[in-house]
């Protein structure tokens, strides 16, 4: 690069912010989504909602069918607007636990995440499994304790389950002043000073932040101006204080609390996101050697997105910019393939909303249209070669077989198949007995059959019948150890595309059994497997 191009791909990645919003669901991650936006002004107060519930505007990212029909997101898509100048891309992460594996591969193109908590509710399953993911990947972590304005939990409880459960050491940079249901406003512990509480019409404008100062607040408060006062005195007393890199090893949490129904602290959590979260950096390679954001332009393909508009038939494949500059039309190189792919069809999408993308910065996603042949983890770049470190594989727990219910569509269902398993739906594996007639799909979750199904039927034409099986537990094997465990009972040995040897036991017992009886044999555990303990508690 030149270097005013150098310089620009510094200025560019510094202004701006990539993150998600994890939560269990229910705990407000849309609602908080949606006042994002209205803060950054991309939604003006009544607009339209980012998803359609009773009743409301047709949901901006809920839209495949089977996401309608059901009410999740299953879908991630991009939001991306402008606060403060500064550029802010918002990854949106599938609600639902079933989609876990989608979330870690979302949230590899981002650099934070922030986690809402429902004030009532504290750590939910899903919270827990999500930071997991964050965990794994050392990722900063800004909460949000959310529904302050109605009946909930003690603020203290609620900071000692992050620590203990979380193992996160958790800072509030606002303490609550009255308690949950009873809101009066924060106090900004930086500052000393009162931000009072004001109710929105279900919050669609933005909430005035009148600021008090102390003495006021005293006066105005009484008891619940010192009952915060107290909490802020011995928050300050035990040494809750923030500390940026511990914050940014994902070791400590900036707590904010509010109530994203009724806007308040919404402005407060934005600011945080800009002054926080930290902007693009260099980013490690395979080889764990950093490639700065000013080297030749890269993306890592973080996510393959199927039939995003009914009327096209197509295939996006979306990349977050790790270095460099992107300018549609440059001819980049795939990596696993060295092929060169001319980016003609670059967009951003929001929902069903398509824009063209002109050029792109470290941080921001692009979708490529048509990006055949690309998979999650890929790595595309210009001059300088690099691959990124491989996807880790979800441990699935659930396997059933597929077969085509008419035979004369059994080239469709292949294709089906092949496609559904490159873009990461399930994953595919074969029997060698059986082979390509009746494949295996394994999934974490079980929804994810059912959007295999879907798929398969309206869009590949190859309608099927699926029968669970047996198995429930996986690990990683080799060619040796398979010839080794075929035999056993209780066990089979499955292949996938790339040809890793995939070893199925019908339960964890039996896993631990053949692992404890044949210490020579290869097997691994994979990621977030639902029968081991998450690796960071070990
Ligand atoms: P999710 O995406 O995390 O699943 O949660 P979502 O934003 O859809 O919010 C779940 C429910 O919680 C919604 O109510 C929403 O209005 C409510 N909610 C979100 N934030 C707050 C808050 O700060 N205070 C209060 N009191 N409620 C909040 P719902 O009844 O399911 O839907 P709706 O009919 O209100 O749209």
């Amino acid at each position: 690069m030149s270097s005013p191009e150098i310089s620009a791909a510094h200025h560019e990645a510094d202004r701006r912010r990539t993150f998600a919003i994890i939560s269990h669901p229910d705990a407000g991650k849309t609602t908080l989504t949606e006042k994002f936006l209205l803060y950054s002004g991309v939604l003006t107060a009544g607009a339209g909602s980012v998803k359609g519930k009773g009743g409301q505007a047709a949901a901006a990212s809920d839209w495949m069918e089977i996401e309608q029909q059901r009410g999740i997101s299953i879908s991630s898509t991009v939001l991306r607007f402008e606060y403060r100048d500064h550029l802010v891309n918002l990854l949106d992460t599938p609600g639902h636990k079933d989609f876990s594996e989608d979330t870690f591969r979302v949230l590899a193109a981002t650099d934070a995440a922030v986690m809402v908590l429902d004030g009532a509710k504290g750590i939910e399953p899903q919270t827990r499994r999500l930071f997991e993911v964050c965990r794994e990947r050392d990722m900063p972590i800004v909460t949000f304790i959310n529904k302050w304005d109605r009946p909930g939990r003690d603020a203290f409880e609620l900071l000692d389950e992050i620590e203990e459960q979380l193992i996160l050491d958790p800072v509030p940079i606002t303490w609550p002043v009255g308690e949950a249901g009873d809101f009066r406003g924060v106090v900004d512990r930086q500052t000393g000073e009162f931000v009072r509480y004001t109710r929105t019409a279900r919050g669609s404008t933005m909430a005035p932040e009148e600021v008090v100062d102390p003495e006021r607040a005293a006066i105005d408060e009484g008891d619940a101006w010192t009952d915060a006062h107290e909490g802020v005195e011995l928050l300050d007393s035990i040494g809750r204080n923030f500390d940026r890199k511990r914050f940014e090893a994902g070791d400590l949490t900036p707590i904010f609390f509010g109530s994203a129904l009724t806007n308040f602290g919404v402005a407060k959590l934005l600011d945080a996101v800009v002054d926080l979260v930290p902007s693009p950096t260099a980013r490690l390679d395979a080889n764990d050697e950093p490639r700065p954001i000013d080297s030749p332009f890269s993306a890592l393909v973080f996510k393959i997105q199927a039939n995003t508009d009914k009327n096209h038939r197509d295939r996006i494949a979306f990349m977050r910019v790790c270095s460099g500059r992107f300018e549609r039309g440059m001819v980049v190189t795939h990596g696993p393939t060295g092929k060169p792919f001319a980016t003609k069809y670059a967009h951003s999408v929001q929902g069903q909303d398509r824009e063209t993308v002109e050029e792109a910065w470290p941080g921001d996603v692009v979708g490529l249209v048509n990006a055949n042949g690309f998979g999650v983890g890929d790595a595309v770049y210009q001059d300088k070669e690099v691959s990124w470190p491989a996807m880790p594989v979800f441990a699935p727990s659930f396997f059933q077989v597929v077969r085509p219910l008419d035979t004369g569509k059994f080239k469709q269902f292949r294709s089906g198949i092949a496609h559904l398993d490159e873009e990461g739906v399930v994953q595919v594996l074969r029997i060698p007995d059986v082979g390509d007639q009746a494949p295996l799909f394994a999934a974490v979750g079980e929804l994810q059959f059912e959007v295999a199904r879907h798929r398969l039927e309206n869009e590949f034409g190859a309608p099927v019948e699926m029968r669970p099986t047996t198995w429930s537990v996986a690990r990683i094997t080799d060619v040796e150890s398979a010839r080794e465990l075929r035999p056993l009972f209780g066990v089979e040995v499955a292949e996938r595309a790339d040809g890793t040897q995939v070893a199925l036991f019908e339960s964890a017992v039996r896993a631990r059994q053949v692992e404890n009886d044949n210490p020579e044999l290869t097997l691994i555990r994979m990621m977030a497997d639902a029968n081991a303990e998450p690796a960071w508690l070990r």
